[in-house]
């Protein structure tokens, strides 16, 4: 990690009042960064401005998982099946990683992920899970 890693548009991650460890956050750091970010961005900031235009063969790029696109609409149960099932089931590009990853190491690259949500994004996620 380098000290000129901040950027202005990312705050730094949160695991304060979260559902998470810090422990888990620093397992799914290691292991987002070797598994993920190169689609998701070390950030899970994304790696494409436009990740809702689709790509030449139909498919759609990464979207960024840091609470700006969808990924908070799923409840916990949904994310750990998009990680282990990846998206080809569906049509998508994501890999699967059911068989790479252990159950401990999926939650905990969640929670990574989920680090970088401000407040009102995570609010409304934990909220969203208790009606689930
Ligand atoms: C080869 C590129 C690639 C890698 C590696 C990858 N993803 Fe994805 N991911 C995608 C794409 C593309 C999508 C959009 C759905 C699709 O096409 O499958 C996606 C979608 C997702 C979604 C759903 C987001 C939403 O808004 O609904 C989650 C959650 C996710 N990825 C998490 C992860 C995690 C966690 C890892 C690492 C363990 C990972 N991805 C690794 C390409 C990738």
């Amino acid at each position: 990690m380098s000290c000129s890693e901040k950027s202005e548009k990312h705050s730094d991650p949160v695991t304060e009042g979260r559902w998470f460890t810090e422990k888990q956050f620093r397992l799914g750091k290691q292991v987002f960064i070797s598994q993920c970010a190169s689609c998701h961005g070390e950030k899970a900031q994304g790696i494409v401005q436009d990740w809702k235009q689709r790509n030449p063969d139909g498919s759609f790029p990464p979207p960024p998982l840091d609470g700006s696109a969808h990924a908070w609409h799923h409840p916990l149960e949904v994310l750990v099946q998009q990680v282990n099932e990846g998206g080809m089931k569906l049509g998508g590009t994501m890999p699967a990683f059911g068989d790479t990853l252990s159950d401990e190491e999926v939650i905990a690259v969640i929670a990574y992920f989920q680090s970088y949500w401000d407040e009102q994004t995570y609010n409304r996620w934990v909220k969203m899970n208790a009606d689930y």
